[in-house]
């Protein structure tokens, strides 16, 4: 039996207002995706393409695994939906149990979310809270850093760093600074690996507790590996740095891995696999491989312990979701967790590493390229803006992938890569070889 089905190409295409989208030039010259399995993408036409970004850096098992849709079926089989609001089922309970033997072994606490945006505000909300529970309530502010994405929701972007993102929303959540990024191209160009140059970066922070007092910041909060905002890769030495002026302060430094959790950088998280650990750890996205949305925040005792200690009776944190913990996404993630055991999928990404770092730095010769950031299962390609129209020739080159088989994201003129972590050597090879003809096919 064809797995395409014709019938499935939409006839309206005005009522779907969709995400981050041009949206007149995609129903002008619409594409549709019909069917996914394990690395793979078909489209309405029939064209196969080559997974580069697990989706939105979510599918980290690949698509389509009989056993997480197997779980959710037979969840839903016994109970749809409980909440959580003083209420349990046993789901959320025995999954966050098995969450926190994977994250770093100060965070044995989790706080169920729905996405990416939610992760982020809750993390940014226990932050302030707990400074006031504590007796600190003058730690109000948030910092966060240029170029950074965390999400959509106000917290997130009044902490984000994207222009694009936060310019037509006005002036955001007061008392939000941010610190500098760490993009350096003259001196890290082309570095295979963490590059070596800018720990210093992180004396930003240092600038910051001068300016305002340490006494008026709750929290920091930064991606370990910026992904959306085109694949920042932390100096050496540069997270350590900034976790011991948070130390020295006092202040909370929130580690955002809902792209970098769930094995993209080759162990369940940045934290561990840079061994700096954080108060707090947004995820999201490859939690449950993508199937049923879902998100958590990975709290330290130290964090949950002072809620826990607060002398009124009664609700410790007035925050939480509807689907705080839903029992399909529980379902959904607790398989995926067995996948990602099973097939020791957190370590993949280290294991691939070299191979990954050698196939992206072959493209380090083409003219056009100005940059390749690369490490564990996540790759920028950078080319040179056409003079005039900076965008423009990554979204061509972008297109020309695709056409070519492998789908890949253009961020402005940045190819990126965050395929599934099943990907194998000969794939890896195979979607250089792609990149790196589709970027000599640009004008
Ligand atoms: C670092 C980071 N934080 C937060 C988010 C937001 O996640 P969501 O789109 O699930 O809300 C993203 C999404 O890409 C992200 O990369």
């Amino acid at each position: 039996m064809s797995i395409i089905d014709h019938n499935l190409i939409p006839q309206d295409l005005d009522s779907f207002w969709m995400p981050f989208t041009s949206n007149r030039s995609f129903k002008e010259n619409p594409r549709f995706i019909v069917s996914a399995r394990g690395m793979y993408y078909t489209d309405s036409n029939g064209h196969e393409v080559l997974d580069g970004s697990a989706g939105l850096w979510c599918v980290n098992a690949g698509h389509y695994r009989e056993e997480i849709n197997r779980a959710i079926a037979e969840q839903l089989e016994t109970l749809d939906f409980a909440h959580s609001f003083s209420a349990g089922h046993p789901h959320a309970f025995n999954y966050a149990s098995r969450l926190v033997k994977h994250f770093p072994e100060s965070m044995n606490h989790v706080f169920f979310t729905n996405s990416g945006s939610e992760s982020v505000d809750t993390a940014l909300k226990i932050a302030l809270a707990y400074h006031k529970v504590c007796g600190e309530g003058s730690r109000q502010r948030l910092i966060g850093r240029e170029k950074a994405y965390h999400g959509m929701g106000f917290g997130g972007v009044s902490v984000g760093g994207l222009v694009k993102n936060r310019s037509p929303f006005g002036v955001l959540l007061p008392g939000t600074d941010h610190i500098k990024h760490t993009h350096d191209i003259e001196r890290n160009a082309f570095s295979r690996g963490l590059p070596k140059e800018g720990a210093e970066f992180a004396d930003d922070l240092q600038r910051l507790v001068d300016l305002h007092g340490a006494d008026t910041i709750a929290a920091v909060i930064v991606e370990p590996v910026g992904g959306a905002g085109g694949v920042h890769l932390p100096p050496e030495g540069y997270l350590q740095r900034l976790r011991d002026i948070c130390t020295t302060h006092g202040i909370l430094l929130i580690f955002d891995e809902v792209i970098t959790g769930f094995g993209r950088i080759g162990a369940s998280c940045a934290a561990t696999r840079f061994g700096v650990e954080p108060d707090l750890i947004t995820t999201a996205k490859g939690i449950t491989n993508a199937t049923v949305p879902m998100g958590a925040v990975f709290v330290s005792d130290t964090v949950y312990d002072a809620f826990m200690s607060i002398d009124e009776s009664g609700v410790e944190l007035a925050h939480g979701y509807t689907y705080s913990g839903h029992p399909l996404a529980c379902a959904a993630g607790m398989a995926t967790l067995d996948i990602y055991e099973r097939e020791d999928l957190f370590a993949r990404a280290a294991m691939l590493n070299d191979h990954w770092m050698d196939s992206a730095l072959e493209l380090r010769d083409l003219a056009k390229v100005i940059d390749i950031r690369c490490f564990a299962l996540m790759a920028a390609i950078e080319m040179e803006p056409r003079p005039g129209e900076a965008m423009q020739r990554g979204v061509e080159a972008g297109k020309i992938c695709y056409e070519n088989g492998v789908w890949v994201r253009n961020i402005g003129d940045a190819l990126v890569l965050s395929p599934p972590l099943i990907i194998t050597e000969e794939e890896i090879s195979r979607t250089f070889e792609v990149i790196a003809k589709s970027i000599e096919q640009t004008a």
